[in-house]
């Protein structure tokens, strides 16, 4: 099959690479090393492969990878950095928010994309803003919890 060229921005990063029309996004950001983005069940059921496109939510199997044609992706990775982790990354670990970690990084990402649009949501919102990711450990009440408690410090700008 004929590729095709493309380039785009990963995490603040530009990549240019040539790619078969029906590859997905989460197919090349796993071939490019980042492996932070989880394939759970490639048919946009579970979320774990969420990323930002342009600051949105997409779940990257349902994105091919050529919609990303000059356009800034960012993983779970490129919120925080280890020395300093974003306040949602944070509250996570906090909160213990995370059991196994595989629905983790969709989560973030999809809380971040939440809270730039929502700083002061209802449990009730949150519930709702991550109803699209699922996670087999936690009950989502101590997901529930790292959100509310993110968005506080978040407020507060700390
Ligand atoms: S792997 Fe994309 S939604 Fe499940
Ligand atoms: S922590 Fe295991 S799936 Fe959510």
């Amino acid at each position: 099959m004929k590729k095709y060229p493309l380039e785009f921005k990963v995490n603040g990063k530009k990549y240019s690479v040539e790619v078969k029309p029906n590859m997905t996004l989460l197919r090349l950001l796993r071939s490019l090393g980042f492996t932070e983005v989880k394939s759970g069940c490639e048919k946009g059921d579970c979320g774990t492969c969420a990323v930002l496109m342009d600051g949105e939510p997409v779940n990257s199997c349902l994105t091919l990878a050529l919609q990303a044609q000059g356009k800034e992706i960012t993983t779970v990775k490129g919120l925080g950095t280890i020395e300093k982790l974003h306040p949602i990354q944070e509250a996570f670990v906090k909160y213990g928010a995370i059991q196994c970690g595989f629905c983790t990084p969709g989560m973030v990402i999809t809380a971040k994309a939440f809270l730039d649009k929502n700083p002061n949501p209802t449990r009730e919102e949150i519930r709702e803003a991550i109803s699209g990711n699922l996670c087999r450990c936690t009950g989502y009440q101590k997901i529930v919890d790292a959100i509310e408690a993110a968005a506080k410090k978040m407020r507060e700008g700390r």
